[in-house]
């Protein structure tokens, strides 16, 4: 495929459709899981231009910064805490609309105002989370859910080497 990625305007599902067979296309067949982690963050920040889109992974008993597009961030977050390791902890997805009135909330930039975090599972274990987070209330909702669910689903082949 070409370098480049198309990015089109239009309604959450048009964009995700549109996004998700350009990232099927960049990670198929390329087995390492923090490079097909890293283009996924990076295709997603671009076409959503969301303020932070990133990965922790599970190392030992925390979480720790994995590949993102974004400002800088926290590094380790121990499970149960914040919204990602609450996700982690429930293994559930988290829609966070207000990041202020979510108890705990880790606050790595002031910018952000919404989030979603979603468990990524493999071997009914979670492995890390992918956290996305927006400078807009409500940003986040089902819709979002659904397509980055299909998103993770296209990464349960890679590896961590
Ligand atoms: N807000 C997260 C921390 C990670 S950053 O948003 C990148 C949390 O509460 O777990």
């Amino acid at each position: 495929m070409s370098d480049d990625l198309t990015i089109i305007k239009g309604t959450k599902t048009e964009q995700y459709s549109a996004l998700i067979p350009q990232i099927e296309a960049l990670i198929l067949g390329e087995p390492d899981l923090i490079a097909n982690l890293a283009n996924i963050v990076a295709a997603l920040k671009e076409q959503f231009g969301w303020l932070w889109v990133g990965f922790y992974l599970v190392k030992q008993d925390e979480l720790v910064l994995a590949p993102f597009q974004g400002p800088v961030a926290c590094t380790r977050i121990r499970k149960g805490r914040g919204v990602c390791g609450t996700a982690w902890q429930e293994m559930k997805t988290l829609i966070v609309p207000d990041v202020n009135a979510f108890p705990g909330h880790i606050s790595c930039s002031s910018l952000s105002r919404s989030e979603i975090v979603m468990p990524l599972i493999r071997n009914g274990k979670v492995i890390g989370v992918l956290d996305a987070d927006s400078t807009s209330l409500s940003e986040f909702d089902t819709v979002d859910q659904e397509y980055l669910g299909q998103i993770l689903s296209l990464i349960r082949l890679s590896k961590n080497n």
